[in-house]
Formats: structure tokens, C-alpha cells, sequence
């Protein structure tokens, strides 16, 4: 945690990425930003934002966003019509948790597939799941992947692989990458900037979130080409995602483009520094971190009251028998070894 007494916060919340408040240099940032219409397309700051990040990640054009469900939603509604399907994985945000949006809001159906260990979808069964062109089916248009997913960082052979058969079945390609860049710093924590693009060069369109790891109070952008985010701009509007002096936002949201992206690694690190803590406790099995988010098997004698037991001692999590803990910008290693003693505590009393 910061040493800034405005952000001293004895809680170690470790529920999500989600959960960061803007550093004092955020703040200062969007205290600065020049801003105007951005309906009109007058905010400069939004347009920068927008203009760098696309060229960053080698797409001809980026739409600013108030959320990832917005972005992913208007990608969706950009790549699919009425009556289309799109292939997404069982425990995808795109499906599982956007309120079933592109079903609701776009007449889209899903055609949702067990993930395998490693999160990916399977390439026999993206094969076997693409319909014919019959009037029983729904018409499939689109592959949707999420990188990381749960925390895993998806290999870029098979990236190369799924997107190159969804092109040869002629679908577009999605890429949900709220933590694109915890997946590229876990690739190239040198150059993540590189391994960022290299990943997308593999997609039509990319959502990134600025609002997890990044740190940013709000906001993802939306990338693809320039006749697709034409498209998405106009679902946005729809939505009710056009915003007025968003600058102030994409103001938060680029500083963490340009400050927060390289100390994601930290987050890994300290994720590797808890799941090591925690392994060999009695009552739980923890799963290595590749990213920065742990997972860890309870039995039911020690899962029950855990989380209670937590947040007595102030520290939060999500998950009962799989419990997920996530580290990001607001907590430290001190941090990190308050949960590790006192999950340890809990595990010793109720776990032998
Ligand atoms: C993988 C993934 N995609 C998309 C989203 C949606 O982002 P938002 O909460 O900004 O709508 C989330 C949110 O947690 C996410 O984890």
C-alpha cells in the first residue's frame, strides 16, 4: 500500500483488481487534463488516449469506453446481427458474467465450450461447433477469446492457431482483454508494450480495461479497424455509453497506459509470494499463479467461516471452497504476509 496518508487503508482487499484507487500522480493527471465534447469528438485527451493506444497495439482505430461489459457488448453488436452466434468459452466474461447482454441487447446467441486446463477452447471443438450454413442454425460469426483468462496467460501458439481456424472458417476474431497486459508482462515483462501487440496482431478487435490492474477509476478502449469502430461508436451511443468531457477519465486511464503497465509485474511477483505462503497448509491445495490472480482448494473444514475469519482480521476475499485472491497496485509484500499469517492461523486451528 501507498505510504500517502489519503490512501492509508489498514484492509488487505484482495477480491479483485477492480478494487484500486487512483494514485496521487491519477489524480494529479486528471485534475490536468484539457477536455471537451466528447460526443462530438472534441475531447483531446480522449482522442489521445484513444490514438495511442491503437497505435500501440497495431489496430487503425480505438473507441473509448465507460466499461469492459460496454466495450465487449458493442464489439459483439459490431461483429455479429440478428440471428448470429458467437463461439465464447463456458466461464468467458463475454458469457457468463455480462448479464447475457449480446443475447438480450444484441439478438446474438452464444455457443458457449468447456474451457481445458489451460483456459483455452479446444480447436476440435471450435471446429465441431461452427454451424453449417443451414436455415436450422444460428449463423457463427465470430471467436471470442478472454486473455488471461482466470489468470492464465493463453499460449501465443495457440492464439496463432484458434484465430487462424476461425479465419479459415471465415469468423471474425475477439480478443476480451480486460488484462491484456498482465498477460503480456507474464510473456515479455521486458518489452510488454511488444508482447501486447503481438498477442492482438492475432485479432479483429481487443477490449482492454484500464480499470483492473491498470488502476484506473474507470474506462476501457475498444480497438479495431477503422470501419468497425464506426460501427461500435454507434452502439455505444445506443447504450448509452457516449460520454461528455471523459477526458478527466482518459486522462486516468492513459497515465496508466504509460505508468502502470511494467509494475503489473509486481502484482505477479507478490501473487507468487502468497501462493508460496500458502502452499503446504493444512486443509488447502493452491494452484502456482501465472499471472495475478491465486486460486486455492479449501476443504470444507477449513473453508467454513475462512472468509469470516478474514475479515475480522482485515483481509477480503472472494470464493468459499475456491477461494480467489487477487494482488494489484493497493497492496504491498507487508500486505500479502498479514493474509499469509492470517489464513495460516485459521488453516492450523481448523485444517489439521
Ligand atoms: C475478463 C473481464 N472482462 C470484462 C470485464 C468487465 O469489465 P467492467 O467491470 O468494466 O464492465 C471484467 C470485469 O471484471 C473482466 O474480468
Amino acid at each position: 500500500m501507498s505510504s500517502d496518508p489519503t490512501r492509508a487503508h489498514s484492509v488487505i482487499d484482495l477480491r479483485s483488481d477492480t478494487v484500486t484507487r487512483p494514485t496521487p500522480a491519477m489524480r494529479e493527471a486528471m485534475r490536468v487534463a484539457d477536455v471537451g465534447d466528447d460526443v462530438f469528438g472534441d475531447d483531446p485527451t480522449v482522442n489521445g488516449l484513444q490514438d495511442a493506444l491503437a497505435q500501440q497495439l497495431g489496430f487503425e482505430a480505438a473507441l473509448f469506453m465507460p466499461s469492459g461489459t460496454q466495450s465487449n457488448l458493442c464489439a459483439l453488436m459490431s461483429h455479429c446481427q440478428r440471428g448470429d452466434e458467437y463461439i465464447v468459452g463456458q466461464m468467458a466474461h463475454t458469457y457468463r458474467w455480462e448479464g447475457g447482454g449480446a443475447a438480450v441487447l444484441g439478438s446474438i446467441q452464444p455457443q458457449p465450450l468447456n474451457h481445458a486446463a489451460d483456459g483455452s477452447l479446444p480447436l476440435a471443438d471450435i471446429e465441431a461447433n461452427i454451424k453449417p450454413d443451414d436455415a436450422h442454425f444460428a449463423r457463427t460469426r465470430l471467436l471470442t477469446l478472454e486473455n488471461t483468462i482466470g489468470g492464465k496467460v493463453l499460449p501465443m501458439d495457440y492464439l496463432a492457431e484458434a484465430t487462424a481456424l476461425a479465419q479459415r472458417r471465415g469468423l471474425a476474431r475477439h480478443l476480451d482483454g480486460a488484462r491484456l497486459f498482465n498477460a503480456a508482462v507474464a510473456i515479455d515483462a521486458g518489452d510488454p508494450y511488444a508482447a501486447a501487440r503481438r498477442i492482438c496482431s492475432h485479432f479483429d478487435s481487443v477490449s482492454v480495461c484500464f480499470s483492473k490492474g491498470l488502476g484506473a477509476p474507470v474506462g476501457s478502449v475498444l480497438c479495431g479497424s477503422r470501419a468497425f469502430i464506426a460501427q461500435a461508436h454507434r452502439w455505444r451511443k445506443m447504450v448509452g455509453g457516449g460520454m461528455r468531457q471523459a477526458g478527466v477519465l482518459a486522462a486516468a486511464a492513459h497515465h496508466a497506459l504509460t505508468h502502470h503497465v511494467r509494475r503489473l509485474a509486481d502484482d505477479h511477483a507478490l501473487a507468487r509470494r502468497l501462493a508460496e505462503g500458502l502452499s503446504g497448509l493444512p486443509g488447502l491445495t493452491v494452484e502456482a499463479p501465472q499471472t495475478n490472480i491465486v486460486f486455492v482448494d479449501a476443504t470444507p473444514a477449513v473453508a467454513t467461516g475462512l472468509l469470516d475469519h478474514l475479515k475480522q482480521h482485515g483481509v477480503l476475499a472472494t470464493g468459499l471452497y475456491r477461494l480467489r485472491f487477487v494482488t494489484h497496485l493497493d497492496v504491498d509484500a507487508a500486505g500479502v504476509d498479514r493474509a499469509i499469517a492470517v489464513i495460516r492461523e485459521h488453516c492450523l486451528r481448523t485444517g489439521a
